[in-house]
């Protein structure tokens, strides 16, 4: 049997990467900060057993078509939004993902997002490193409370349950919508009601985005779906861009019906220099950081290197996604 070949689309430490190693021969993109160009990608596909990608890989057709050998393609994310999923499947090309390793990283930064946004920390702190800070005042710097507020959840998934679990420390009224109604015992032991679209967006003081990226969904917040939102109310965006009308949230924002705003991610990434978003104070701006603490991103690292292994040694991978 030939030996398998790996293609891990990143820089990733060495020690992370042993088990392939031990596996058959692994090609590795040197580069940590430069993706690699689709043509290299595809280049590599062809004479691939198996490929581990980021969310900054576009496994799409024209790749798969031309990718005999492939049977695995591991996305080092829990998103997989980037791989054309039902043509991998079409092939044989099982491909995973890395759920739970991130669930509660990513339920902090949501939360850190929600603070952040609420309490201006970024606009309170760039006033001090600004030397504007001339001492105590009774308004300065005032946000608005997150405790006891209601939080909306658009996504009930792993994360956002881990969200929820964090915000009934915070005393929080918690709503969500989500395609399929959660078990009751799952809502007992969260505190969440379930509630309609239209209850969601209408009575949120914070709406917090957690739903994976489907065409169906592209711009479900809309302009629409903003002015149907409580006057003064927060948005937080955490899962994929393009959910978001980011120029309809621009616009929401300048006018002051929305309070605030978090965002982690965004419809183009990187967003560019000039994006009209970067001229508002009243959002808070992060760069796809989600599940990013060292201790995560080992693990997700890891975990896609344990899907390829189970693959290329027969056995069932721990994370298949399924079809969508
Ligand atoms: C990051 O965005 C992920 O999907 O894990």
């Amino acid at each position: 049997m030939m030996m398998p070949r790996m293609f891990v689309a990143r820089k990733l430490p060495d020690d992370v990467l042993a088990p392939l190693r031990a596996l058959g021969e692994v090609v590795v993109w040197p580069e940590e900060r430069v993706p690699v160009p689709p043509d290299v990608l595809r280049a590599e596909a062809a004479r691939a057993d198996a490929l581990l990608t980021l969310i900054t890989d576009t496994v799409d057709r024209a790749l798969l078509s031309d990718a005999p050998r492939l049977r695995v393609v591991a996305n080092m994310a829990v998103g997989y939004n980037n791989i054309d999923v039902a043509e991998a499947h079409a092939r044989g090309v099982i491909v995973t993902n890395t759920p739970d390793v991130l669930t509660e990283t990513t339920a902090d930064l949501v939360f850190a997002l929600i603070l952040a946004a609420a309490r201006r920390l970024p606009q309170a702190e760039r006033a001090l490193r600004a030397g504007q800070w001339s001492g105590w005042a009774p308004f300065d710097f005032a946000g608005r409370d997150v405790y006891g507020k209601r939080l909306g959840i658009f996504g009930m998934g792993r994360i956002g349950q881990a969200v929820a679990r964090r915000a009934k420390g915070f005393a929080m009224d918690i709503i969500y919508h989500n395609r399929r109604r959660r078990p009751k015992e799952i809502e007992d032991a969260l505190g969440a009601t379930y509630v309609d679209w239209e209850t969601l967006l209408g009575t949120s003081d914070i709406l917090v985005v957690l739903v994976p990226y489907a065409p169906v969904l592209h711009h479900v917040i809309d302009a629409a779906a903003l002015a149907m939102m409580k006057d003064g109310a927060i948005l937080i965006a955490v899962s994929r861009g393009g959910i978001v009308d980011e120029a309809a949230l621009y616009a929401a924002l300048a006018s002051g019906k929305l309070y605030a705003a978090g965002l982690d991610v965004y419809e183009r990434e990187p967003i560019a220099p000039d994006h009209p978003l970067l001229s508002l104070d009243n959002v808070v701006l992060l760069p796809h950081i989600g599940s990013a603490t060292v201790e995560t991103r080992l693990a997700m690292a890891r975990r896609a290197v344990q899907n390829i292994a189970a693959v290329l040694t027969g056995q069932a991978p721990l994370d298949p996604v399924e079809v969508p």
